[in-house]
């Protein structure tokens, strides 16, 4: 970090602060605004923090106008063609890549963890059928606190790294468990001597009588989207998962609270709602007036599945789902299927259109996963699930960077108060 500084002068009072420059490694420097409350008596206003940095970080690192996304320094197109999923949240917890000895040990300790408390099924039932499995995942991935206390002692470091074990490990359990409860069938035990993907995809899809052949064009698939929504710096669910555990909550009720942020449309949820919105029209010719609505001020409807806050050029994620996408749907012979038709209209037809050119608004990450989970057969209520399931090392990351950054304090951010002035209680008989 360098020594420079900005002046903050404030034109009413004449008084004025130095305020510290600090630079990263990457990236827009930040203003230390902390002496300006201090010596001014003002605080920043920031809605949707759009210009606020919350946190040092070393995990992930994005450069949204040339499309840039690195862990740990590692481009992520890279972890794509030659990393695995495991390895890469063995990257982003460690903070290296491992070495074979090291890969090995983790494979081992994590599928030796994949299993759930018995007890833990028995709470599934206490949920309706059809609720939806992102609402199983909330209430379940909570109560794992109510079943593995002797982790939960977050100032204790070897407590940490079991429970960030235990959450990578169970996640796929219990994400499938969501699914089979919700559609009645039995819960599937998990089968170690699989890969990270495949025992998930066999938790989905086998049933006890019956097998799951497993296709390596859905493993791969699979572990691409794992691999690409693994982290994303400070989004929403990481920086609630960071506010939730700011108070010394147990990292199982804080990975709760993440998981309830990422299941908002315009976050993870996006992959549901991009076929929800697909599934609106019926054919090519309904595009234009699908695009027309989301340009239509008057109108709350907005095309899911475009647009970032960050990336304004292109999503790097968007980009090799891109590829990936028109691979499955080539390989599982689904491209001529009308929902593909007009997924690929609709990318088109707002590519070229002026409103979505000067807004920078692109296809993200979460238009082609949700048309690839779409051709694997994924049903629609696990897309969000699926997400929840590769992004859970992230939030984990993020919880055990924040715990060791000696920086660290209780988030709670302040306000613009613009509510009444001090008044005094009328009782109800003089009330107007
Ligand atoms: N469709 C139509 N117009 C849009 C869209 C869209 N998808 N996204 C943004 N705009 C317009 C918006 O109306 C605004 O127009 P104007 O300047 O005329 O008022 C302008 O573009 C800027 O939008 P914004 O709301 O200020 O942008 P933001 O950074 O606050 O929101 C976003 C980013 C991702 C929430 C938003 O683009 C969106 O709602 N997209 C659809 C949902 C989606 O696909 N989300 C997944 C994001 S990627 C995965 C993840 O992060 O979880």
């Amino acid at each position: 970090m360098g020594k420079d500084t900005v002046t903050v002068i404030n034109n009413i009072t004449g008084e004025s602060v130095e305020l510290p420059i600090y630079h990263g490694s990457h990236g827009p420097s930040v203003v230390d605004v902390r002496p300006m409350s201090k010596k001014l008596g003002l605080f920043t206003y920031d809605p949707g923090f759009v210009s606020t940095a919350s946190c040092q970080s070393a995990i992930t690192y994005i450069d949204g106008e040339k499309g840039i996304l690195l862990y740990r320094g590692y481009p992520v197109e890279q972890l794509a063609e030659k990393s695995s999923y495991l390895e890469v949240c063995y990257l982003l917890l460690y903070g290296e890549l491992p070495s074979a000895g090291a890969m090995d040990e983790f494979q081992q300790i994590i599928m030796g963890h994949s299993m759930i408390h018995e007890g833990l099924r028995h709470f599934y039932s206490g949920f309706r059928r059809d609720a939806h499995p992102m609402a199983i995942m909330v209430g379940v991935v909570g109560a794992l606190s109510a079943f593995y206390h002797d982790s939960l002692d977050i100032d204790n470091p070897r407590h940490r790294e079991i429970s960030a074990h235990r959450l990578i490990a169970k996640m796929p359990t219990i994400a499938a468990d969501s699914f089979k409860y919700s559609i009645g069938q039995p819960f599937m035990y998990p089968d170690n001597s699989l890969n990270y993907v495949e025992n998930f995809l066999r938790m989905m899809f086998a049933v006890p009588s019956r097998d799951f052949e497993i296709s390596p064009t859905i493993v791969r698939a699979l572990e691409l989207i794992m691999i690409l929504h693994a982290d994303h710096e400070q989004n929403a669910s990481a920086s609630t998962v960071r506010l939730a555990s700011s108070s010394g909550a147990n990292p199982f009720a804080s990975i709760s609270a993440g998981i309830g942020s990422l299941w908002g449309p315009a976050h993870g949820g996006a992959n549901e709602a991009v076929i929800r919105m697909l599934e609106t029209i019926d054919s090519v010719k309904e595009v234009p007036a699908l695009i027309a609505r989301a340009k239509d001020r008057d109108d709350k409807f907005r095309l899911m599945g475009f647009g970032h806050r960050i990336y304004k050029n292109f999503d790097p994620r968007a980009v090799i789902l891109r590829k990936a996408c028109h691979q499955v749907l080539n390989e599982l012979e689904s491209e001529h299927l009308p929902l593909f038709d007009i997924a690929n209209e609709l990318e088109r037809i707002a590519l070229e259109d002026e409103y979505f050119i000067e807004r920078k608004l692109y296809p993200n990450v979460d238009f082609y996963s949700g048309i690839i989970l779409k051709a694997m057969g994924v049903p629609l209520n696990m897309f969000t699930v699926i997400f929840t399931m590769a992004r859970t090392v992230g939030w984990i990351s993020q919880w055990m960077e924040m715990l060791e950054d000696p920086e660290y304090r209780i988030g709670r951010p302040r306000q613009l108060y613009v509510g009444k002035m001090q008044r005094d209680y009328v009782p109800m008989d003089r009330r107007i």
